[in-house]
């Protein structure tokens, strides 16, 4: 089904985005769109995300506590929990990252006052555990998000999650679920999904798959997922995620699912946009008042994800034909230097115009692979790597990369449909990457939706469409006059969605006047 709405990428132009060059005049690009048909359900949680305890991401970010002057709710801040709730987030992915491997639950339970200050050996600072399991809790009911919660593998036992997993989601009278009772909650919460390991080949323990697997097989054992064999009686029916690969590591997905694969739901893989495609290259890369150059290089390392994904997939495939695992790709998005002046492991970073193309074409990415990959978690929420949100005190911008996925919501669930583009191709040195990545989707209620992201920093495309036969036609656009044009807390926002001016309807033909790098997406109903 992929191949269906994967889109053709033929090397029609060849742009190298020289961003110093005039803007020339549209260039016509053709697609189709099958509406008679149907692709895969376009899952809602390929619009998560991940909040970490690192830097600002959940202290400041998130917590300020319920005595802080900032506005909030039982301590969790209302102007980051409005703005995420308004892009209907579908799940949270929690406590980390590297932090899961050194996060023991209990230190987050009970009166504040009394819970233990911890060094956060990852990423530095201290860790007063005020944001705890409650309050995680709490913070993803106030969103109306689901619950991912990523479990210490590397330096705990089974006994300490299956603890965990009891108070969380037990509704017997047991010791464990009357502590949660006696802590201020009376019913379970509903947990939608639980991480086994978090990176095993790094920070999780640097083991080989091998070893990986056997401690996988034990722990997922002890979850006692309801519905597993054995495990009717148990009230825990989290879905399995187990820790997967690096970037292109395809021989660890091999072995995971060859040893462990019926024991899974599915399986993560991380993929970070670095410089040079090389993580200890991050740092050459400023998130803004970059070179011109970096712009293609940036939006190719983030249009490497299709074939990341392909390769995982051809291995799925063999183990799993049927596609009862999903591939979760529960970390992506931008990794630059560090903002100056900011602690650098708190991974502080602007976010900028180009941020909110690497995100729209990774989600039309995920969308063309969309009948394996079921979850992306984008990193982070907030004020770490690719945010949506950055704070400042009480201050707050949305991101453009925030504005980015405010235009896809509408494809949250919704069923794709087939489109076939012929992309003109950028340069980035000797590479090539398509300018336009598209999706198309029907949402519940009728409508026809589509996206188009064009990375071309120069060159706006007359885009072309047959296939669509309905009356109106309405929608969006993101851009800026100026490739790093970013949001500020404070400030005036320099990036938002304006109402997109450049569509028309003749027939069963849509022709769309898609700008230089910008994100459009439209709506078309009778
Ligand atoms: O997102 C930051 C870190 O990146 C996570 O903790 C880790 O899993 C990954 O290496």
């Amino acid at each position: 089904m992929r191949k269906l709405i994967l889109l053709l990428a033929s090397a029609l132009v060849v742009s190298t985005a020289s961003p110093a060059s005039a803007e020339s005049p549209s260039t016509v690009v053709r697609g189709i769109v099958d509406t008679t048909r149907s692709g895969p359900i376009l899952s809602r949680h390929l619009q998560g995300q991940f909040a970490e305890h690192l830097g600002g991401g959940i202290y400041d970010g998130v917590w300020v506590g319920p005595d802080s002057a900032i506005p909030n709710t039982r301590g969790i801040r209302k102007d980051v929990a409005a703005a995420l709730k308004a892009i209907r987030v579908p799940v949270v992915r929690w406590p980390g990252g590297c932090f899961a491997d050194i996060y023991h639950w209990r230190d987050g339970i009970g009166p504040a006052a009394k819970r233990p200050v911890r060094k956060n050996d990852w990423w530095g600072g201290l860790e007063s555990n005020a944001f705890g399991t409650h309050e995680y809790f709490d913070f993803v009911e106030q969103i109306g998000a689901q619950s991912y919660v990523a479990i210490n593998m590397a330096t705990s036992t089974p006994s300490e999650m299956r603890e965990w997993m009891n108070y969380i989601t037990s509704s017997s009278a047991d010791t464990i679920a009357n502590e949660r009772r006696a802590n201020g909650r009376k019913e379970p919460w509903k947990l939608g999904f639980v991480g086994i390991g978090n990176e095993a080949w790094g920070c999780g323990g640097a083991q080989v798959a091998e070893a990986f697997a056997d401690d996988y097989r034990r722990f997922s054992t002890f979850l006692h997922r309801n519905g597993s064999t054995f495990h009717m009686h148990n009230d825990n029916a989290a879905l399995r995620v187990a820790s997967g690969a690096n970037n292109d590591d395809t021989k660890w997905t091999d072995l995971l699912l060859a040893k462990a694969g019926p024991m899974m739901d599915a399986i993560s893989l991380h993929y970070y946009t670095v410089y040079d495609g090389k993580w200890e290259h991050r740092d050459m890369a400023p998130a803004t008042g970059f070179p011109a150059e970096h712009w293609n290089h940036i939006l190719y390392q983030a249009w490497r994800m299709d074939e990341v994904l392909r390769a995982h997939e051809v291995v799925m495939d063999k183990h799993d034909p049927q596609k009862r695992i999903g591939l979760f790709v529960d970390e992506w998005g931008t990794w630059y230097a560090p903002e100056k002046g900011t602690e650098p492991g708190y991974l502080f970073q602007q976010n900028s115009l180009r941020d909110a193309l690497v995100a729209a074409s990774t989600l039309n990415i995920f969308h063309a692979h969309a009948d394996r990959v079921r979850m992306a978690n984008i990193a982070q929420a907030v004020n770490v790597l690719q945010a949506m949100i950055l704070t400042d005190g009480a201050r707050m911008a949305k991101t453009p990369t925030y504005y980015a996925f405010q235009l896809y919501v509408p494809f949250q669930d919704a069923t794709a449909l087939p489109l076939s583009l012929q992309s003109p191709q950028i340069a980035s040195g000797n590479h090539r990457f398509p300018a336009l990545t598209a999706s198309a989707a029907r949402s519940k209620d009728g409508k026809i939706w589509i996206a188009l992201s064009n990375a071309d920093a120069t060159q706006g495309y007359r885009v072309v469409l047959d296939g669509v036969a309905a009356r109106k036609v309405s929608g969006q656009v993101l851009t800026a006059a100026k490739m790093d044009a970013h949001n500020v807390p404070g400030q005036v926002e320099q990036v938002t969605p304006q109402p997109f001016r450049g569509a028309s309807l003749s027939g069963q033909r849509l022709t769309l006047e898609v700008p230089a790098k910008a994100v459009v997406v439209v709506s078309l109903s009778d």
